[in-house]
Parts: C-alpha cells; structure tokens; sequence
C-alpha cells in the first residue's frame, strides 16, 4: 500500500486483501459507511466475487467475531457481544448499594447496552427499544429517559450536569429541540424518579481496579429479563430484528 492512501482507500484495500485470501466478502451496511464520511456507493459484490471466485458475501456468521449459541441470552450477549461491560456493571452495584428496587438495578445494568453493543446516538431510544418486549415497561422508560435526563440537573436528588459533559461536548453545548421536548414530556411522567435513579447511578469516575463479575447480577436478570425461549433474535418479537443485527452485523441481506 502506498502513502498517497486515504484511510478509506486503505481499509478498502486491506479489506479486498482479506477477500481475496479468505472465502467471503465483507460488505459494510452504509451506516458504517457513513460514519466513515464515505458516500460512494456501495461495492459490487459481483465484481469482487469475479476476482475470487470461491468467495461469497457474508449469509452466515461472521468468522471474524466469537460465535454465538443457536439460542443466545442476554448473558451470551454480554460474553459476546457487548465487549467490557464494566460501566454498565459498576452502574448496577451502584444501584444495590443505593437500595434501588430489582427491577431498577436490572434497567442500571442495560441502560447503555446500545452504546456498547449496537448503536451510539439516541442510545437510550434504541436501548429502550431492544428490551421492550423483556422487561416491566417501567424499565424501558426509564432506560429511555435517561438520555434525556442526564443533560438537566436535579438538585432534589443531588444530580448535576455531568462535568465530563462540559469537557466532551464543550460548554455552550444545547441539547438538540427533540431532547428539550422530551424532556419537558419525561419531568412530569409518573416514572420520572425511575429514569433520574438512572443517572444518579450512572457512573463514569469509578476505580479502574474494582472488578464486577456479571455473574452478581444473574439472579437479578432471571427474575426480570423475560428471557425468550428461542433466543434473543429469533423470538419472532418486533425488536428480534435488532438483535440479529448484532449477531450477525455484516450479513449482506
Ligand atoms: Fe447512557
Ligand atoms: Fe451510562
């Protein structure tokens, strides 16, 4: 590869590499693109297929990532999937010791599954919207809430504007229109304590020695994630869609 190489183009160039040695082809959903600041369009699978022809798009699983069960739980998407996990983890002790209810620690435990497993922006939305069909719907609203509520203070609780805000977003950052909006709907929600509870819990300066094990929390999860017999994706339920995407991210179709 030469030096004149945009990053993209050596991305491309690495990934026809891995084409030509490997017998499938990674073709990336345009989000990823996009995200890339890459709009062309999208790379023909014939004519890569033609330099290889033992070569196949992706259909199945992705031989680059740990394999799943047939039938994964939400513990095997915590193993598999989710990579470190230990902010989501430390959130929910925080949340034992802070006596919050069950359930509570269960919606501390998933509030940034999105973030960490599937999609950045609106992650409380998504994340919200993954577990749905799972859990008491207390627990999706508050996990919905708590994108919006951890951009407004709440003094009663003792909840400020997050200073690691400030630094990343920069001083004068607004939240966009539609996070104003459903701020003002969320505040006065019967719920509103639940999805606070939420940022209250929500940690980021903890001790990078501590370990928390998920095993502390199946209990927790067998009591209050509904966990669906056939597996998280093929359950049939109207967000199993979701969690085949993060099984299988890069299939073709
Ligand atoms: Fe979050
Ligand atoms: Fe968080």
């Amino acid at each position: 590869m030469n030096d004149t190489m945009t990053l993209s183009q050596r991305a491309d160039a690495l990934e026809q590499k891995m084409s030509d040695e490997l017998d499938y082809i990674v073709i990336k959903s345009r989000l990823y693109s996009m995200a890339d600041a890459d709009m062309s369009p999208a790379p023909n699978a014939a004519a890569l297929m033609a330099k290889n022809p033992r070569a196949r798009v992706l259909m199945g699983d992705d031989p680059r990532l740990p394999a799943m069960p047939k039938q994964p739980t939400l513990i095997d998407f915590f193993k598999y999937r989710f990579g470190p996990a230990a902010h989501l983890l430390q959130s929910a002790r925080h949340a034992v010791r802070g006596g919050l209810p069950e359930k509570m620690v269960l919606a501390c435990l998933l509030h940034d599954i999105s973030t960490i497993g599937f999609i950045r922006g609106d992650h409380g939305y998504w994340g919200a919207q993954l577990v749905e069909p799972y859990v008491d719907e207390e627990v999706t609203w508050a996990i919905r809430a708590h994108q919006v509520l951890r951009f407004y203070p709440d003094e009663s609780v003792g909840y400020e504007y997050p200073a690691s805000y400030v630094k990343t977003f920069g001083a004068d950052y607004q939240p966009d229109e539609y996070v104003a909006e459903d701020y003002k709907r969320m505040k006065s929600h019967k719920w509103y304590m639940s999805g606070r509870m939420i940022t209250v819990h929500d940690i980021y300066s903890f001790d990078p020695d501590v370990r928390v094990e998920l095993e502390e929390f199946t209990d927790v999860i067998g009591r209050n994630f509904r966990q669906p017999r056939e597996g998280l994706g093929f359950d049939n339920s109207p967000v199993a869609h979701m969690w085949r995407a993060m099984i299988r991210p890069a299939k073709y179709l």
